[in-house]
């Protein structure tokens, strides 16, 4: 089982770009030749929110646009940035957001591996939270998958990175708590994958790994301090590859989108 994860898309209106200077679209394209590119294709590509830049109907529909290149199928799920309604209205035929929920919550499976996608939207904040509603509903997921692996993919990671203006907008330190005690019940988890820190980062949560995917465009600068100012930078674009053999289990491969000229032979 392949499964690979983009995230953070950050896509603007056609013809713009994001800050006044990031091509969001033309990054994107460029993931996904990438992806289409790999051998063995990915099973499924997971895209971990911030699908669009400000949650807008023609945002939405320009992403629709890019994704339609992408040769694998696909999910999406939502970010800070996202906006649940203008996302249904543009994705409407999607199976993903067809559930009848009011969160853009769901489950599928990839060859052996569930994944359990969440949805840590809170219109109106930065930061991201896991309410009653929807821990309910994946204890009940996960307790109706306790005989296979299982992937969590959610936005907001639910652990500080030591990026202080990310940290402050992380998933709420209470509903991480939550999160935590009942991962550490169902010990199939292989891991959590986020976005939302534009950074590949790897923390022990739960009795598993929290991954976090970079962004496929701009990437948070790495200030290891609280008050560092909120930046971007412009590193190497890049996406996770989440490998699952029974033998080994989920290994998380971080590749770039540029391969700087190779493969070389040796
Ligand atoms: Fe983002």
């Amino acid at each position: 089982m392949l499964l690979a994860q983009i995230s953070d898309l950050h896509i603007t209106p056609p013809g713009t770009l994001a800050y006044g200077r990031v091509d969001t679209a033309a990054f994107l394209a460029r993931a996904i030749d990438a992806l289409n590119a790999l051998d063995p294709r990915p099973d499924a590509v997971l895209i971990t929110g911030d699908l669009v830049d400000a949650g807008g109907i023609d945002e939405y529909r320009h992403l629709r646009t890019l994704l339609h290149r992408l040769a694998m199928p696909w999910r999406v799920l939502v970010g800070n940035h996202d906006d649940r309604a203008h996302l249904r209205t543009v994705f409407d035929d999607r199976p993903e957001l067809a559930t009848g929920d009011a969160f853009v919550q769901y489950a599928f499976d990839v060859a052996d591996v569930r994944v359990i996608a969440l949805d840590t939207l809170d219109p109106g904040s930065g930061a991201g939270r896991l309410c009653a509603t929807r821990l309910a509903w994946l204890e009940a997921q996960l307790d109706a998958s306790r005989e296979r692996p299982v992937v969590i993919a959610m936005h907001h990671p639910p652990v500080a990175c030591g990026i202080g203006f990310m940290d402050d907008i992380r998933l709420a330190p209470d509903d991480s708590r939550a999160l935590d005690a009942l991962v550490r019940r169902h010990p199939n988890v292989e891991r959590i994958v986020c976005g939302h820190v534009h950074r590949a980062i790897s923390v022990r949560f739960g009795g598993t790994v929290v991954w976090c995917a970079p962004s496929t465009a701009h990437q948070v600068a790495l200030q290891l301090k609280p008050d560092g100012p909120e930046a971007f930078v412009m590193e190497p674009p890049a996406f996770g590859l989440h490998l699952w053999r029974a033998d080994s289990g989920l290994v998380t491969h971080c590749m770039s989108v540029d391969q700087g000229g190779g493969p070389q032979p040796f």
